[in-house]
């Protein structure tokens, strides 16, 4: 099939690569000259494991490009995904709609013959019905674009998996005008569906809502598990055999209880707050006001860090120096989008920490995000004469650390593990001052 895909992030870039993979003739589209560029040089602009090699392979083979123009998309495809992003609106709750009407906007006009629109955005509930009637105002060929909801799961650092081996399929149609849209689906995802990939057809407005909750629910479970964390802490239990126990119990399941820093990146913060937006504009703000709670959790994390902080430096953080390892908000990712590892290097410093962060991949976007902040070249330099090391994204690097690691190189003997990742009784036996959050309580 002849495909395109508006929006080359995480996402769009992903979706275009993973549609080559299945098969498809695809061309990518988006605004930004310089990514595209460099996505037909076969080069990803951003870490996403597994994603160069997936792209250089089917720019090469021809059967993958990209391009600005997107009447030559328009020309090319018969299916359009829908792949841009929807930000968290300064100041507010809400997201911005603004890229994806841009692409209703520039995309329609040019239909001149049937196609298919499937949108993978996350979007508030109710988008998908308004840009279908939007795209029948528009589209030279009326009711023979149309337009489907196809909400997509990828977790960033597992995004080509996801992509070709997702879980499940979510598809959105209208109900009252269902036209050819599912049947395009299922010929564009068939080998995945020939797996016996559970398929969902819903209606537009569930699809868009399965995506949210989905969020909304993972949200909640690690905020959940960090608020029994701040229970443990001051009754002397311990969050992470906690969680191993309750995991256990097919019902709650032990994924998503890490206790820690907490959430960040570019969805669940900014989905649970858009959710909440969407609820009071429907008058059912009281069905999420529990979502306020789970992000006030979260970002009580980042401020108990830094709390804890302070206190094992003696009282002061001023003039203390501090290292900070990790600076994506999660490992595999050089995503640094509302980053709890970020965050802290940010408030310490602003308490006046000399602070060295280092990330195995992230440091270039942490420096345009955070340009004050100090950078240390590797993870030597960073904790070299520190009075204290903060673990704040458990990369596998740091995951692996041992305390003779580090042990000639820092001032003094003191982690705080801000993702439960260490052997926390090697690090004590080593003669560290060792502090999880939840566990060990100081
Ligand atoms: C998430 C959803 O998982 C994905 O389905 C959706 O499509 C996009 O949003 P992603 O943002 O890539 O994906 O990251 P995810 O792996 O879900 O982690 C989110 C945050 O939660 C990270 O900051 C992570 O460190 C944190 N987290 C995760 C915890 O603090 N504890 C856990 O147990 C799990």
């Amino acid at each position: 099939m002849r495909i395109s895909v508006f929006g080359t992030g995480y996402l769009g870039a992903t979706h275009a690569a993973g549609m080559a993979e299945l098969g498809h003739e695809v061309v990518g589209v988006d605004i930004d000259p310089v990514k595209i560029e460099r996505l037909s040089r076969g080069e990803v602009p951003f870490y996403e494991p597994g994603l160069p090699e997936l792209l250089r392979k089917h720019v090469e083979s021809g059967r993958l490009r990209f391009t600005t123009d997107a009447a030559d998309a328009a020309a090319f495809a018969d299916v359009h995904f829908i792949g841009v992003g929807t930000p968290q609106v300064k100041g507010e709750n809400a997201a911005d709609m603004r890229f994806v009407n841009a692409v209703i906007e520039t995309l329609a006009p040019l239909l001149t013959r049937p196609a298919t629109i499937l949108g993978k955005s996350t979007v508030p509930v109710g988008t998908a019905a308004r840009l279908a009637h939007r795209i029948n105002e528009l589209a030279p060929v009326g009711e023979a674009a149309q337009l489907g909801w196809n909400p997509e799961f990828l977790r960033e650092g597992f995004a080509v998996e996801d992509t070709l081996r997702p879980d499940r399929l979510v598809l959105g149609v209208d109900r009252a005008n269902p036209g050819h849209v599912e049947h395009v689906v299922r010929e564009v995802y068939a080998t995945i569906l020939a797996r016996d990939t559970p398929f969902i057809v819903t209606d537009l407005a569930t699809a868009e809502l399965v995506k949210v909750s989905a969020n909304a629910f993972l949200a909640t479970k690690i905020s959940f598990i960090n608020a029994i964390a701040e229970v443990c802490e001051v009754s002397g239990g311990d969050v992470a055999e906690l969680a191993d126990a309750i995991g256990y119990d097919a019902r709650i399941g032990r994924k998503f209880l890490g206790a820690g820093l907490g959430f960040g990146g570019g969805c669940l913060p900014k989905d649970i707050r858009a959710f909440m937006a969407r609820a009071g504009e429907l008058g059912v703000d009281q069905a999420l006001t529990f979502l306020r709670e789970v992000d006030s959790v979260n970002l009580r994390r980042r401020e108990h860090v830094v709390e804890m902080a302070r206190r094992e430096v003696g009282g002061s953080l001023n003039g203390t120096r501090i290292a900070v390892l990790g600076a994506a908000f999660k490992p595999n990712s050089d995503d640094v989008r509302d980053s709890p590892a970020l965050d802290v290097a940010g408030k310490l410093h602003l308490a006046g920490a000399d602070v060295r962060i280092y990330d195995p991949q992230a440091m270039d976007n942490a420096r345009a995000v955070s340009p004050t902040l100090t950078y240390a070249h590797d993870l030597r330099a960073a904790v070299s004469d520190a009075d204290l090391v903060i673990v704040a994204t458990e990369w596998r690097e740091f995951r692996d650390l041992i305390p003779s690691d580090l042990d000639g190189l820092v001032a003094a003997r003191r982690v705080i593990d801000g993702r439960n990742c260490l052997d926390a009784p090697a690090w004590v036996a080593a003669g560290w001052t060792y502090r999880g959050l939840g566990r060990y309580a100081a």
